[in-house]
């Protein structure tokens, strides 16, 4: 059975947890996987069950009983973090059945949460803006062989052998970079107190995931790859270096789980009837004005990790066509139309990027479309918007979402 892969298509927050949730229900997929980021990514998922606030467990994990949800190896840990979200899920799902995490993820360390925050403060106005959940710091020394892996808690006494040093190095390194007398990292003693009783909570989870996944996909499993942050906050495709520090694409799916490329046959890229960025940045079609404030306030948008307010802006249909390309995606699914009801003109930002952007108009409609679940109760004009972006980017508009609600997405003739 062929995977789908979810990948936001703008700049994250594009609200890819609720087509996931969607999506996982409809098609009762087996596995649900994240594949990249760590604790900078936030989701919120209401149901008969609760409400929870996830960061590191894929959305999916609610879908149908006996889904899998699997923490795949591109993804970095913050072991707490876990530890608090499957506290909460335990007590209304059997997780010790259906989590799994990968023994090749990276975790994230005290001194990278420490060095994200500090750095960022050391670049002044010139600042990326980064959630502070260490995400770059553990990519970094992932890449420099240096990092930790999940793995490595299975035997945490020879895992607290090579920390001893590790920690005082760390610690040298960043009082001499940061010309900081005093740090506030734990003693060795502290470390290796909470990795024992971490490492032993989270044994049971620990697993070979990619090699499990690679076999569900040859026994012809359904598997769902749900992609974290946006295309244009990859680390190589986006607006560099304002951008995050993992692959935000299908490819990155592939790389972040172990499944080969051929195993994905369907991407589903999910953007914003308009645009939004936390961070800093460039956003050629930013809206500084009330109008930007109105779409923050209808369309509430701040972020469920760091609670800061988005930038928000016109949808840019070169954003969304070059996710598109890079992405192979198959289908795009348009969330937050009902944001723009109001409106007497919407403008659409188009035209090769780095440039001075083109702008054109649009009538808007001054219905509410929440209620709307069939394609023909929409307004004329919210049809015409739709079916206008699809012809701009290129791309099939499968869906559109018009409201919070999982009923509230619609199937687009
Ligand atoms: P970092 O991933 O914390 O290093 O942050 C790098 C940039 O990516 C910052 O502009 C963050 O605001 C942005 N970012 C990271 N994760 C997300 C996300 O899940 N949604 C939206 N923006 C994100």
């Amino acid at each position: 059975m062929p995977a789908t892969s979810i990948v936001g298509f703008q700049f994250g927050d594009e609200g890819k947890g609720k087509i996931v949730d969607w999506k996982s229900r409809d098609y009762a997929y087996e596995f649900v996987v994240r594949t990249g980021g760590g604790a900078n990514a936030g989701h919120t998922i209401e149901n008969d069950m609760g409400t929870f606030k996830l960061h590191l467990m894929p959305s999916g994990i609610f879908a149908s009983p006996g889904t899998n949800a699997v923490i795949g190896n591109g993804v970095v840990i913050d072991a707490e973090m876990l530890l608090k979200e499957i506290d909460d899920i335990g007590k209304k799902l059997p997780i010790e059945q259906l989590l799994l995490v990968s023994d090749k993820a990276h975790l994230v360390m005290p001194w990278h949460k420490l060095i994200d925050r500090l750095v960022e403060e050391s670049r002044g106005s010139g600042k990326i803006g980064t959630t502070g959940r260490g995400i770059g710091p553990c990519y970094a020394d992932k890449a420099s062989r240096v990092g930790i892996r999940v793995g490595e808690l299975l035997d945490v006494e020879q895992l607290l052998i090579k920390l001893s040093p590790m920690l005082h190095l760390k610690r040298c390194e960043i009082m001499a970079q940061f010309q900081q007398s005093k740090i506030d990292l734990p003693t060795f003693a502290e470390l290796a107190k909470t990795l024992r009783i971490q490492a032993a909570l989270l044994r049971p989870y620990i697993k070979d995931a990619g090699a499990i996944l690679r076999s569900a996909h040859q026994e012809g499993r359904k598997i769902l790859l749900e992609g974290a942050q946006g295309t244009m906050l990859d680390i190589d495709h986006g607006t560099y270096p304002y951008v995050t520090s993992s692959c935000a694409t299908s490819a990155g799916a592939c790389q972040g789980s172990g499944l080969p490329p051929s195993a994905i046959t369907r991407v589903i890229g999910v953007a914003k009837a308009y645009t939004t960025r936390v961070g800093e940045g460039p956003f050629r079609s930013e809206l500084t004005d009330e109008i930007g404030e109105r779409l923050r306030q209808i369309g509430k948008e701040f972020g469920t990790t760091t609670g800061r307010s988005r930038r928000c802006g016109w949808f840019d249909v070169e954003i969304v066509r070059e996710s598109a390309e890079i992405n192979g995606a198959t289908e795009i699914i348009l969330t937050k139309l009902d944001v723009l009801s109001g409106l007497p003109t919407i403008k659409i930002v188009y035209g090769p990027n780095r440039r001075p952007p083109q702008v054109g108009d649009v009538p808007g409609w001054q219905e509410t479309i929440e209620d709307a679940r069939t394609w023909d109760k929409l307004p004329e004009n919210a049809k015409s918007y739709v079916k206008t972006l699809e012809a701009m980017v290129g791309v099939r508009i499968s869906h559109v979402a018009t409201g919070p609600h999982r009923d509230s997405i619609i199937e687009v003739p």
